[in-house]
């Protein structure tokens, strides 16, 4: 299940370190942080998946029963979970990763979350002697797989560094944006950016469709001019097909533009097309597709 594709890695000291949660994305970023030397403790919710992990990655990979046992002894603690609530449980109370955390240590959460509970668990964790770095990050299952994921930083700049060598296993890009919050800002403006871009592509399909045009000849060479994007260049030609099984689910993002649609209450920001395209994947959800990748707003036009 976190099968991952091989790349080289950057030589960097081996540190001891854990991850909590090891679903679509988390599985193969602990992969690779072990393939690139480190030694891994992982936790999962569900046993089974832990299992299943420290089968395929083996030695020196290990894994604990509650996340608090997975953080002590470790320099860095990632996790990736679902929302807020998720990263709350396995972070606070006493079988919670900050009740293990030793002092200086650092930990990094790559969950999609909100800016709040970024700048509140930081608060947490450095009155409690350790650093939290908000760290989402973008690129999907396939970026995990590949270890070639973008990931958006906020947090204190000494404990970034320290960590960005050891994310670089996983990633192509790893940036510090500013301050605790400011990675899970940058990451909604990604979503911001995306789900117009889909909504358009969808519309650009469906018309073309209607009208009788081979859209696959058009994806091609309309995908050579301006109207190029990364949605056109890897899901065009799978929105034609009405093929949306490709890992980032209509509930994720649905839960990411509720955070977007919190924050823009919050600084003022007017999200008008936004606000249209989360009830329009409100529509997807309600005709069953959770799961379906996002690019599945086209169906809403068939
Ligand atoms: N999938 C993508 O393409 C993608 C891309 C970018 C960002 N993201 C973000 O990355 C995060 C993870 O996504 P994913 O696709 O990896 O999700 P996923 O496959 O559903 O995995 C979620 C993981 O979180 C654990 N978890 C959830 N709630 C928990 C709780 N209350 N306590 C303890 N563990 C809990 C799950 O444990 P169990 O195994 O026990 O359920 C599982 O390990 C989300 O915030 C998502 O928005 C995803």
């Amino acid at each position: 299940m976190s099968s991952i594709n091989s790349r080289t890695y950057e030589s960097v000291p081996a540190q001891t370190v854990a991850f909590l949660g090891l679903g679509v994305m988390g599985g193969p970023m602990a992969g690779h942080l072990a393939k690139a030397g480190h030694k891994v403790t992982v936790y999962n919710r569900t046993p089974a998946k832990a299992e299943a992990w420290v089968a395929e990655f083996g030695a020196p990979g290990r894994h604990a029963a509650t996340p608090r046992e997975a953080a002590a002894g470790a320099d860095i603690v990632f996790s990736c979970v679902g929302n807020d609530d998720d990263l709350r449980a396995v972070v606070l109370g006493p079988n919670g990763a900050f009740a293990g955390m030793k002092q200086g240590s650092v930990f990094v959460d790559h969950t999609t979350a909100s800016a709040d509970v970024a700048r509140e668990l930081s608060n947490a964790a450095q009155s409690a002697g350790f650093q939290f770095i908000d760290a989402p990050v973008s690129g999907g299952q396939a970026g995990a797989q590949n270890g070639a994921l973008t990931v958006m930083c906020g947090g204190d700049k000494t404990s970034f560094e320290r960590a960005k060598p050891v994310m670089a296993a996983f990633a192509r890009a790893v940036t510090l944006l500013g301050a605790s919050g400011a990675g899970q800002l940058a990451k909604m403006v990604n979503q911001i950016a995306i789900a117009g871009l889909v909504q358009g592509l969808s519309e650009a399909i469906a018309f073309g469709q209607r009208a009788g045009l081979d859209m696959k000849l058009v994806l091609d060479v309309i995908g050579k001019g301006a109207a190029q994007s990364w949605q056109m260049d890897n899901r065009g030609k799978t929105m034609i097909e009405g093929k949306f099984d490709y890992g980032f689910a209509v509930d994720w993002m649905r839960k990411d533009l509720g955070l977007v649609l919190d924050e823009a209450k919050r600084n003022g920001a007017r999200l008008p097309v936004t606000a249209l395209v989360d009830q329009f994947y409100a529509d997807v959800q309600q005709a069953g597709g959770k799961r379906w990748d996002t690019s599945s707003l086209i169906t809403r036009l068939k």
